[in-house]
């Protein structure tokens, strides 16, 4: 940082905060708290929050504390505003955020230049009342490894939220207490926003978080000792409008079975295995839907009441569409994390040929496979095609993955 009102360098790569904080900090002008403040289309109500925030921990931490407001290029320019803060508020840092969005990202990129030793999060829209704020700090002094904020115990509770919505949030902590008991079952709240957290507790961890809950995160692969709660009433809105929508729902239940698959038994086996058990069963799914789009376009082209093409001609087209289909999806998705950063055209197009070449010599190997089994030692026809396919979708597997995605385990 040379000039006051610069904005914060976006980290870039993995969602990983550092045990230490970068940068040369001397000893008495030590931070003892950083807090993120995410924001998307917040204009109206960033001068308020900076203003009462700063208000409130200038009592208790004078000097000792940062706001870091991390901003995803809202449409409205709240980036722009809360950089014109900045000469007024000196604890004041503003990130702009271009490349990635959501919630839960936001507040791990703000973590991962924050220099506390005490990590924070807050809404930007005032609906996590500030006061709160001094409780949180004080159950942190008391060495707790967590402290949330939460709207389930004494003292919390929900302003004027309908009856659906209440349904809905309690439905779906009731699911995710079903799909990852561990983690959900720890707290009163653990859809909160709002806690603050020892950054020696989730340093030095890779997080994975998908959509709005990051404290599920925290929780389910940090390593939180002790966590103590503090109730609170969620307010109204005064400006702008919230952001959950259908999608979010979706996002929780990816969050949690993301979770569940990488921190459960499987998980633990997967990683001591070093196998990556996820990249593997969307690969499965993947070509599963292959299979059935290879069976569309092969009763399309050949089938007697369709067009009734010779069967070797339809079926290679068929094989070829579906290599196609896979190739989308695996590309969009299993290995998404590898595409998002090799996203010209020609690099697209190399990964798609060697996608090609490899599944074909996926398909000879899956003959030859079960030419072997079924002549040489289980004479039975489905159960060698089993095992072939079975060979077979490893091999593609394992090759794409190191060769046309090229995941290695250097990072
Ligand atoms: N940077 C960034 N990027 N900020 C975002 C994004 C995003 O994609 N989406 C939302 N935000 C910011 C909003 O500007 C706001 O400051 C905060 O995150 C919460 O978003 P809302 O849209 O207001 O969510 P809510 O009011 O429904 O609150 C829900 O989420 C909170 C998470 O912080 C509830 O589940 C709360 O209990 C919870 O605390
Ligand atoms: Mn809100």
């Amino acid at each position: 940082m040379n000039s006051s009102s610069s904005l914060l360098t976006v980290p870039i790569g993995l969602l990983k905060i550092p045990e230490y904080p970068s940068g040369d900090l001397s000893g008495d002008d030590l931070i003892y708290l950083s807090l993120v403040i995410p924001t998307y289309k917040e204009r109206d109500n960033i001068d308020r929050v900076v203003r009462i925030l700063s208000e409130l921990l200038d009592q208790v931490l004078l000097g000792k504390y940062e706001l870091i407001i991390v901003d995803d290029d809202s449409p409205d320019h709240t980036w722009e505003v809360a950089r014109s803060l900045i000469s007024e508020y000196p604890q004041l840092r503003v990130m702009r955020r271009q490349q990635e969005r959501g919630l839960s990202s936001a507040v791990i990129r703000g973590w991962q230049v924050a220099r506390g030793q005490v990590l924070g999060v807050i809404d930007g829209d005032l609906q996590h009342p500030p006061e709160v704020l001094l409780q949180l700090l004080q159950k942190m002094e008391q060495e707790a490894d967590l402290a949330v904020a939460s709207r389930h115990i004494e003292g919390g509770g929900v302003s004027s939220w309908s009856a659906m919505r209440r349904f809905l949030s309690r439905g779906a902590q009731v699911l995710g207490l079903i799909i990852l008991p561990g983690v959900l079952g720890r707290v009163s709240d653990p859809m909160s926003g709002y806690f603050m957290v020892q950054r020696r507790a989730i340093a030095n961890v890779e997080l994975h978080p998908v959509g709005y809950k990051i404290l599920l995160e925290v929780i389910g692969r940090g390593k939180v000792g002790e966590i103590a709660e503090v109730g609170y009433v969620f307010c109204e809105r005064k400006e702008g409008e919230s952001k959950v929508t259908w999608k979010q729902y979706l996002e929780y239940i990816h969050h949690l079975l993301r979770l569940r698959l990488s921190t459960g038994r499987l998980g633990k086996i997967s990683q001591n295995m070093n196998f990556p058990l996820g990249r593997f069963l969307r690969f499965g799914l993947v070509g599963l839907s292959g299979v059935f789009v290879d069976m569309a376009v092969l009763y399309l082209l050949s089938d007697p009441t369709t067009l009734a093409l010779p069967l070797t001609r339809s079926k290679i087209l068929a094989g070829e569409i579906a290599i196609c289909n896979n190739f989308l999806w695996n590309d969009a998705w299993t290995f998404a994390d590898v595409s998002m950063h090799q996203n010209q055209w020609r690099q697209r197009l190399k990964r798609f040929l060697k996608f090609n070449i490899i599944c074909l010599a996926g398909l000879v190997l899956n003959v030859l496979i079960l030419n072997l089994v079924f002549n040489f030692i289980i004479p039975n026809r489905y159960i060698a095609n089993l095992i072939a396919i079975a060979v077979a979708t490893i091999w593609n597997f394992w090759v794409n993955l190191k060769l046309s995605w090229r995941v290695t385990d250097v990072k």
